[in-house]
Protein backbone atom coordinates (compact mmCIF):
# COMPACT_ATOMS: atom_id res chain seq x y z
CA UNK A 1 0.00 0.00 0.00
CA UNK A 2 1.28 3.10 -0.68
CA UNK A 3 0.55 6.85 -1.75
CA UNK A 4 -0.44 7.22 -5.57
CA UNK A 5 -0.12 10.25 -7.48
CA UNK A 6 -4.28 10.83 -8.85
CA UNK A 7 -3.06 11.34 -12.69
CA UNK A 8 -1.30 7.59 -12.43
CA UNK A 9 -4.76 6.17 -11.59
CA UNK A 10 -5.98 4.01 -14.59
CA UNK A 11 -8.96 2.55 -13.33
CA UNK A 12 -12.44 2.40 -15.06
CA UNK A 13 -14.54 4.89 -13.31
CA UNK A 14 -17.87 3.20 -14.65
CA UNK A 15 -16.72 -0.47 -13.69
CA UNK A 16 -15.28 0.29 -10.17
CA UNK A 17 -18.15 2.17 -9.19
CA UNK A 18 -21.09 0.61 -10.51
CA UNK A 19 -19.97 -3.41 -10.72
CA UNK A 20 -17.75 -3.15 -7.59
CA UNK A 21 -19.26 -0.50 -5.45
CA UNK A 22 -17.71 1.61 -2.80
CA UNK A 23 -17.69 2.36 0.87
CA UNK A 24 -18.25 6.29 1.49
CA UNK A 25 -17.20 7.45 5.07
CA UNK A 26 -18.37 10.45 6.69
CA UNK A 27 -18.67 11.88 9.89
CA UNK A 28 -15.55 12.58 12.20
CA UNK A 29 -16.85 12.08 15.54
CA UNK A 30 -18.75 8.53 14.64
CA UNK A 31 -18.13 8.17 10.86
CA UNK A 32 -20.62 5.86 8.92
CA UNK A 33 -20.04 3.54 6.48
CA UNK A 34 -22.28 3.79 3.77
CA UNK A 35 -22.39 1.74 0.17
CA UNK A 36 -22.36 3.99 -3.12
CA UNK A 37 -22.81 2.99 -6.60
CA UNK A 38 -23.23 6.34 -8.21
CA UNK A 39 -20.36 8.41 -8.63
CA UNK A 40 -17.74 10.37 -10.51
CA UNK A 41 -14.11 10.71 -11.27
CA UNK A 42 -12.52 13.87 -12.70
CA UNK A 43 -11.16 17.36 -12.86
CA UNK A 44 -12.55 20.33 -11.47
CA UNK A 45 -11.48 23.60 -11.07
CA UNK A 46 -8.24 22.72 -11.88
CA UNK A 47 -8.57 19.67 -9.18
CA UNK A 48 -8.78 16.41 -9.29
CA UNK A 49 -12.21 15.43 -7.77
CA UNK A 50 -14.52 12.23 -6.54
CA UNK A 51 -18.33 12.95 -6.81
CA UNK A 52 -20.80 11.14 -5.10
CA UNK A 53 -24.31 11.86 -5.01
CA UNK A 54 -26.37 11.02 -1.69
CA UNK A 55 -30.05 11.47 -0.64
CA UNK A 56 -30.84 13.95 2.31
CA UNK A 57 -32.57 10.34 3.45
CA UNK A 58 -29.34 9.27 3.98
CA UNK A 59 -28.03 9.22 7.48
CA UNK A 60 -24.58 10.08 5.85
CA UNK A 61 -25.98 12.92 4.16
CA UNK A 62 -26.23 14.64 7.95
CA UNK A 63 -22.31 13.81 8.48
CA UNK A 64 -21.02 14.85 5.00
CA UNK A 65 -23.31 18.45 5.54
CA UNK A 66 -21.70 18.64 9.04
CA UNK A 67 -18.08 18.22 7.81
CA UNK A 68 -16.98 18.99 4.78
CA UNK A 69 -14.37 15.67 4.36
CA UNK A 70 -15.12 12.25 3.12
CA UNK A 71 -13.36 9.07 2.05
CA UNK A 72 -14.20 6.69 -0.81
CA UNK A 73 -13.19 3.36 -0.60
CA UNK A 74 -12.77 0.08 -2.32
CA UNK A 75 -12.55 -3.48 -1.63
CA UNK A 76 -11.73 -6.97 -2.34
CA UNK A 77 -15.00 -9.07 -3.97
CA UNK A 78 -14.60 -11.31 -0.96
CA UNK A 79 -15.98 -8.08 1.51
CA UNK A 80 -19.25 -7.88 -1.25
CA UNK A 81 -21.78 -9.12 2.31
CA UNK A 82 -20.26 -6.08 3.81
CA UNK A 83 -20.48 -3.95 1.26
CA UNK A 84 -24.51 -4.99 1.04
CA UNK A 85 -24.88 -4.96 4.80
CA UNK A 86 -23.46 -0.93 4.57
CA UNK A 87 -26.14 -0.51 1.56
CA UNK A 88 -29.16 -1.64 3.72
CA UNK A 89 -28.72 -0.65 7.58
CA UNK A 90 -28.72 2.58 8.39
CA UNK A 91 -26.28 4.32 10.36
CA UNK A 92 -28.92 5.91 12.62
CA UNK A 93 -30.08 2.46 14.08
CA UNK A 94 -26.44 0.54 14.23
CA UNK A 95 -23.22 0.72 14.53
CA UNK A 96 -22.13 -0.48 10.85
CA UNK A 97 -18.95 -0.73 11.38
CA UNK A 98 -19.60 -3.65 14.06
CA UNK A 99 -22.37 -4.97 11.79
CA UNK A 100 -20.07 -5.25 8.70
CA UNK A 101 -17.19 -6.24 10.53
CA UNK A 102 -14.93 -3.45 9.01
CA UNK A 103 -12.96 -1.40 10.69
CA UNK A 104 -12.09 2.27 10.67
CA UNK A 105 -8.51 3.17 9.60
CA UNK A 106 -7.26 6.77 10.08
CA UNK A 107 -6.66 8.92 7.51
CA UNK A 108 -3.76 11.51 6.83
CA UNK A 109 -4.89 14.12 5.14
CA UNK A 110 -9.13 14.34 6.62
CA UNK A 111 -10.23 13.43 10.14
CA UNK A 112 -12.61 11.22 8.26
CA UNK A 113 -11.23 7.71 8.76
CA UNK A 114 -10.67 5.33 5.60
CA UNK A 115 -11.85 1.67 5.75
CA UNK A 116 -9.39 -0.59 6.79
CA UNK A 117 -9.65 -3.92 4.16
CA UNK A 118 -10.24 -1.19 1.44
CA UNK A 119 -7.06 -1.86 -1.27
CA UNK A 120 -8.10 1.84 -2.58
CA UNK A 121 -8.71 5.06 -0.44
CA UNK A 122 -9.52 8.23 -1.51
CA UNK A 123 -9.54 10.88 0.84
CA UNK A 124 -11.39 14.39 -0.25
CA UNK A 125 -12.34 17.67 1.05
CA UNK A 126 -15.80 18.89 -0.17
CA UNK A 127 -15.27 21.95 -2.19
CA UNK A 128 -18.77 22.24 -3.50
CA UNK A 129 -22.19 20.70 -2.50
CA UNK A 130 -25.43 21.32 -4.36
CA UNK A 131 -29.00 19.62 -4.62
CA UNK A 132 -30.75 17.95 -7.80
CA UNK A 133 -33.71 20.00 -8.66
CA UNK A 134 -35.97 18.33 -10.67
CA UNK A 135 -36.62 21.36 -13.03
CA UNK A 136 -33.15 20.78 -13.89
CA UNK A 137 -33.89 16.89 -15.83
CA UNK A 138 -34.18 17.41 -19.15
CA UNK A 139 -35.15 13.12 -19.87
CA UNK A 140 -38.16 12.66 -17.85
CA UNK A 141 -37.36 8.97 -16.88
CA UNK A 142 -34.99 10.24 -14.31
CA UNK A 143 -37.84 11.50 -12.35
CA UNK A 144 -38.75 7.76 -11.48
CA UNK A 145 -35.77 7.43 -9.70
CA UNK A 146 -37.31 9.98 -6.98
CA UNK A 147 -40.23 8.59 -5.90
CA UNK A 148 -40.46 9.92 -2.75
CA UNK A 149 -38.72 13.18 -3.96
CA UNK A 150 -35.17 12.68 -2.40
CA UNK A 151 -33.26 13.68 -4.82
CA UNK A 152 -29.54 13.55 -4.12
CA UNK A 153 -27.33 15.91 -3.23
CA UNK A 154 -23.93 16.33 -5.34
CA UNK A 155 -20.63 16.49 -3.29
CA UNK A 156 -17.53 17.31 -5.21
CA UNK A 157 -14.94 16.41 -2.94
CA UNK A 158 -11.25 17.11 -3.92
CA UNK A 159 -8.94 14.90 -3.75
CA UNK A 160 -5.95 15.34 -1.22
CA UNK A 161 -4.61 11.51 -1.40
CA UNK A 162 -5.05 8.17 -2.41
CA UNK A 163 -3.73 5.47 -1.21
CA UNK A 164 -3.68 1.76 -2.08
CA UNK A 165 -2.12 -1.25 -3.69
CA UNK A 166 -0.24 -0.15 -6.32
CA UNK A 167 0.27 -2.65 -8.50
CA UNK A 168 -3.61 -2.69 -8.92
CA UNK A 169 -4.22 0.82 -10.00
CA UNK A 170 -1.41 2.55 -11.04
CA UNK A 171 -0.74 2.78 -14.74
CA UNK A 172 2.06 1.03 -16.19
CA UNK A 173 5.03 2.94 -18.01
C1 LIG B 1 -25.05 -1.20 -4.20
C2 LIG B 1 -25.64 0.00 -3.51
C3 LIG B 1 -25.35 1.27 -3.99
C4 LIG B 1 -25.89 2.41 -3.38
N1 LIG B 1 -25.56 3.66 -3.87
C5 LIG B 1 -26.07 4.76 -3.28
C6 LIG B 1 -25.70 6.05 -3.75
O1 LIG B 1 -24.88 6.23 -4.67
N2 LIG B 1 -26.29 7.13 -3.14
C7 LIG B 1 -27.19 7.01 -2.11
O2 LIG B 1 -27.70 8.02 -1.60
N3 LIG B 1 -27.53 5.77 -1.62
C8 LIG B 1 -26.98 4.66 -2.16
N4 LIG B 1 -27.30 3.42 -1.68
C9 LIG B 1 -28.20 3.30 -0.53
C10 LIG B 1 -27.50 3.50 0.82
O3 LIG B 1 -26.24 2.85 0.87
C11 LIG B 1 -28.40 2.95 1.95
O4 LIG B 1 -29.63 3.64 1.94
C12 LIG B 1 -27.77 3.00 3.32
O5 LIG B 1 -28.51 2.15 4.18
C13 LIG B 1 -27.72 4.40 3.92
O6 LIG B 1 -27.01 4.33 5.12
P1 LIG B 1 -26.99 5.49 6.20
O7 LIG B 1 -28.44 5.77 6.61
O8 LIG B 1 -26.18 4.92 7.34
O9 LIG B 1 -26.34 6.67 5.57
C14 LIG B 1 -26.75 2.27 -2.26
C15 LIG B 1 -27.03 0.98 -1.78
C16 LIG B 1 -26.49 -0.14 -2.38
C17 LIG B 1 -26.79 -1.52 -1.84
Amino acid sequence: MKTINPYDLSLNPLHILEKRWAVLVAGDKKPNPMTVAWGGFGTLWQRPVVTVYVRPTRFTHKLLVSRDEFTLNFLPAKFRKALNICGTLSGRDCDKWERSGLSPKRSTKVAVPGVFEAELTFECRTIARFPMKPKDFLDTAIEEFYPEKDYHTVFIGEVLRVFGEEVLYQAKP
